[in-house]
């Protein structure tokens, strides 16, 4: 099993290469490195995160293997090559899709993302979990953000592969990704382990945000700080960074990033219309049904406090209403 895993390791770093050399090749990478381009990533990028290109073609990786004597049944299990049903051959599993590779903690390729240069489903084909890729322990661009990562004692949480490449691009480089919304227990366990404050900056789309309360819950209750970015409806950091730019994400995004109560409220507060009284008073529901589930008594009292300020109720009713809340959710 050690030398499957050994092989495999092996086989994921000749690809790595390979593809690489593909995108930067302009005989087979012109249209993966033109889509590059055209998103603005720049060479230094390519390099660093070692992008590359599978070319369009069924059989460039699957020779490529055989040639070098790589077991292709392991690669098989490590999903970069399928079986046909009908005659046992194999094929090459990306074909015409930009490869991101999945490096663990120290480096070394485990996996790879691949996304399409059009609209085809799905917009990302990623290895599937092997001897030497677990996706829920691995946050992806974690090594090249370590050194930041410590000499900061932050970290920022991104969604996706281009928002970490993005993000390193703006000089946010303390920025690694769940790979997708859902945030696992041995991520969470690792950002917390890593530093003393965690930044969630996911997509700000309604699954993004849930996401992002989800995240910080997880996160939650380790003695850190954990605070939630604030974007603009629609954009992820990719977006946001190529329209605003860098320095305004580090000032507008990173730098005023809230604690997970103050966004939840600003959240409840954009449904409302607090013009209207009958609105106010929901909201102040709303937010006595957050804070109701919020265990910190000190947090509780500075959210209440705030509320009693912002619409001058006493603290007393304010108390009286948040503990009925709390009985009735019981
Ligand atoms: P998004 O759909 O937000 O994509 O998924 P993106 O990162 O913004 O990519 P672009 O800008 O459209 O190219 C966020 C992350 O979720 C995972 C990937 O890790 C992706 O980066 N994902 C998404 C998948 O694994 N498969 C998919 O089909 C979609
Ligand atoms: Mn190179
Ligand atoms: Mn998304
Ligand atoms: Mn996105
Ligand atoms: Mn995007």
């Amino acid at each position: 099993n050690d030398q499957k895993r050994k092989q495999i390791t092996e086989g994921l770093e000749l690809l790595t290469k390979f593809y690489h050399y593909l995108l930067t090749t302009a005989k087979y990478g012109s249209s993966g490195m033109r889509y590059l381009e055209e998103r603005g990533f720049n060479s230094e990028m390519i390099e660093r995160f070692r992008i590359g290109y599978a070319v369009d073609s069924w059989e460039a990786v699957t020779h490529l293997l055989q040639k070098r004597g790589v077991s292709l049944e392991f690669m098989e299990h490590a999903g970069l090559i399928k079986k046909r049903g009908f005659d046992n051959k194999y094929f090459d599993r990306f074909r015409n899709r930009i490869i991101f590779p999945i490096f663990n903690m120290s480096g070394k390729t485990v996996a790879f993302g691949g996304r399409t240069l059009g609209e085809d489903k799905p917009k990302y084909l990623n290895s599937p979990e092997s001897d030497v890729f677990h996706k829920g322990s691995i946050l992806y661009g974690f090594h090249l953000a370590r050194q930041a990562i410590r000499k900061s004692s932050q970290v920022v949480l991104l969604e996706g592969y281009v928002d970490v490449v993005r993000a390193h691009q703006a000089g946010v480089t303390c920025s690694v990704a769940s790979m997708g919304t859902s945030l696992t227990e041995a991520q969470a366990a690792a950002l917390t382990r890593m530093a003393d404050t965690i930044i969630i900056c996911y997509d700000s789309d309604t699954a993004g945000i849930e996401a992002s309360f989800r995240a910080a819950e997880l996160l939650q209750g380790n003695g850190k700080v954990i605070k939630i970015a604030n974007m603009p409806e629609g954009l992820d950091p990719d977006d946001y960074i190529r329209k605003f730019g860098g320095e305004r994400f580090k000032s507008d995004v990173i730098g005023a990033s809230q604690t997970l109560m103050t966004f939840k409220m600003n959240y409840l507060r954009r449904k409302r219309n607090l013009s209207d009284e009958g609105d106010r008073l929901l909201y102040i529901e709303d937010v006595l049904r957050e804070l109701a589930s919020q265990h910190r008594a000190v947090e509780r009292d500075h959210y209440l406090r705030l509320l009693s300020e912002e619409f001058s109720i006493s603290l007393d009713s304010l108390k009286k209403q948040l503990h009925q809340v709390s009985v009735t959710a019981e």
